[in-house]
């Protein structure tokens, strides 16, 4: 989704504020564009419908140079993809915008300026954010008042950064419903929407607040809260890798991601899994007073972590004895919903910045939760800061939009927890010694389980010319195979379809035929009998089958199903296991397809506006 990169130094900004938007290309957008107050005090601004690189070579070839410079990837929400719709925006040739978020007024806002007398160049809501701030330029002549007015006039979502070409000392940047960060340099400073596209220039950050408003300078950084009123916010070191960017010599980040899993997951375990039992206090100081009321959870999410918390219903209420609801966070967000006693309210989210999870938890919080909890992957992230109880995955940096261990690393924490609330609400010894079992063999049989690259990568060759696919699971497999089902319709294009596969009869028998594959998770656990049945009323329909199965589960293949053996492993961690083959499935079939992995078409990896 849309990024944003600001720097105000004494050197030419334009190489930074370029580098920044290549390490927020992983977002998601569809052009590009940066602007700079040049030496002679004026406004220069490049803007490039594509990628970075043709942002970059626009500038090689013609080159602009500044001190103080804004920048910006957009993904389009208002307004088709074009030059004119690319940020910065501009009022007259004095001020310059970019912006993340939605003005969802802008229409009327619009109206209004155009009886002012200004022209709009663009069809964005973006373009009344720099007329308006122009216009309150008449009345004052400082820029952070100017920002101070004109935000109170918009409705919606914004992180925004402004210039003023009659003071190129000074950029102001003001933030509600879209995060913003600011870094700190050495006479120099910096402003992006997110930590990594500054960490070449910058490990020290503050992260704004709803409402802040911040004047900076080169040497100075001003923050005024909603109310006007001057605060001090803290600053954070951050400790992101610097090259959590570099593809380490895969093809693809999505390809590096998978194989990162094993040792991410390691990671996630360390110092938290002991030798028998968990380690005290893994949920952060006081979190156990909590836990240990807790009688239900709510778990709220979207996208790939939704069906991590589809997962963890499965696992809290079989071996935890604690019931769990599971909601997407855009439904749940505009619909009453009952809360029940002593209920804890569970964000997943690997950004910790997605707009419907962060409005769902804000509303929980008035809704009388007993407490909230984010499982998140971005250290000081929005989820992070207003949740009370924060749990971090340690997935490192996850670049390709597709997620993977991100989602596999929430896994590993809600296991975490389900031994938690487990602890508390009489879990059975068999069954926590199996978990404790189980998380402790993960790491090595992730590592056994990509070892399978190989045959996948045959059996995608299969996939390649379908339109159609259908996942089929049962029990905690369920949510696997629609994780699966997500992986390939985002990354290869193909329609895929996830059912509970007792569900077959009631409908999707329907559309089997030879050109439908079917992909069966299928672990050797207590539903296995069940789903064999499954299997055979698709044979009996000429479905072909492919069969991902523990091999003591007596799957043979035969011209209608393909078998492919996945490691025995116990089973709380195989929902882990099983979802590694379908990811390097739809891997393979993308680069059969030769579409865009790291950055799939029409996709942002964190949605900040809903
Ligand atoms: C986007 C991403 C998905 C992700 C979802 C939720 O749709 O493309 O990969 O699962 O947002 O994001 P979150 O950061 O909250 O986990």
């Amino acid at each position: 989704m849309c990024g944003i990169v600001g720097a105000i130094a004494e050197r030419n900004v334009v190489e930074i504020l370029l580098e920044g938007l290549r390490r927020l290309e992983y977002r998601g957008y569809d052009s590009a564009g940066v602007a700079v107050l040049d030496g002679a005090g004026a406004l220069q601004r490049v803007r490039r419908t594509g990628k970075v690189q043709e942002l970059s070579d626009a500038i090689a070839a013609h080159p602009v140079r500044g001190q103080t410079g804004i920048a910006h990837t957009r993904w389009a929400t208002h307004g088709g993809v074009t030059e004119a719709n690319a940020h910065p925006h501009f009022s007259t040739d004095r001020v310059a915008v970019v912006h993340n978020g939605i003005i969802e007024n802008y229409l009327s806002l619009r109206d209004e300026l155009v009886k002012k007398g200004y022209s709009f160049t663009s069809d964005t809501d973006t373009e009344t954010i720099a007329h308006t701030v122009h216009e309150m330029l008449k009345d004052t002549d400082s820029l952070l008042e100017a920002v101070q007015l004109a935000v109170k006039q918009f409705h919606g979502a914004y992180g925004t950064v402004i210039m003023d070409r009659t003071d190129p000392s000074t950029v102001v940047v003001a933030r509600s419903g879209s995060p913003l960060v600011i870094g700190l340099g050495i006479g120099e400073n910096f402003i992006a929407s997110d930590q990594m596209a500054l960490l070449p220039v910058t490990r020290r950050f503050i992260f704004l607040e709803e409402g802040d408003v911040a004047e900076i300078t080169r040497t100075s950084v001003a923050i005024f809260d909603s109310q006007g009123r001057p605060v001090e916010r803290e600053i954070v070191d951050s400790d992101l890798e610097h090259d959590a960017g570099d593809k380490a010599g895969y093809r693809h980040y999505m390809l590096k991601e998978i194989h990162e899993q094993p040792i991410v997951v390691r990671n996630a375990l360390q110092g938290r899994l002991g030798e028998t039992d968990l380690e005290g206090g893994i949920f952060g100081a006081g979190a156990d007073d909590i836990l240990a009321k807790v009688k239900h959870v709510q778990i709220v999410a979207c996208g790939t972590s939704y069906h991590a918390g589809m997962t963890a219903k499965y696992w809290l209420e079989q071996y935890a004895n604690v019931s769990c609801n599971v909601e997407i966070a855009s439904e749940f967000r505009y619909r009453k919903s009952f809360v029940h006693p002593d209920s804890l309210l569970v964000t997943i989210s690997q950004s910790g910045e997605t707009a419907d999870t962060l409005a769902a938890l804000r509303l929980a919080k008035e809704q009388g939760y007993m407490s909230s909890l984010t499982i998140c992957n971005v250290p000081g992230s929005s989820l992070v800061r207003e949740s009370a109880l924060a749990f971090m995955t340690r997935a490192g940096a996850e670049i390709g939009v597709a997620s993977t261990k991100a989602f596999t690393t929430q896994l590993t924490a809600f296991l975490m927890l389900t031994l938690t609330l487990g602890r508390y609400n009489g879990m059975s010894k068999d069954d926590h010694d199996a978990i404790v079992k189980g998380l402790h063999s993960l790491p090595a049989k992730l590592e056994e389980t990509l070892s399978l690259a190989v045959g996948i990568e045959d059996l995608a060759e299969e996939f390649a010319d379908k339109q159609h696919s259908l996942f089929l699971g049962r029990g905690d497999q369920y949510p696997i195979a629609m994780e699966g089902a997500l992986k390939l319709k985002e990354i290869s294009y193909i329609h895929a379809e996830a059912y509970a596969s007792g569900e077959l009869k009631h409908g999707p028998l329907a559309l089997i035929d030879d050109e439908m594959p079917v992909i069966v998770v299928a672990p050797n656990n207590e539903l296995l009998e069940k789903l064999k049945s499954n299997v055979e009323e698709v044979r009996a329909r000429g479905g072909i089958m492919y069969v991902f199965a523990d091999k003591d589960a007596a799957f043979a293949s035969d011209e209608t199903m393909r078998v492919i053996n996945v490691p025995h492993c116990e089973a709380s961690i195989a929902p882990i296991i099983y979802t590694l083959p379908l990811q390097l499935l739809s891997y393979h079939v993308a680069l059969i397809k030769g579409t865009d992995v790291d950055q799939p078409r029409n996709l942002a990896k964190s949605v900040t506006v809903e």
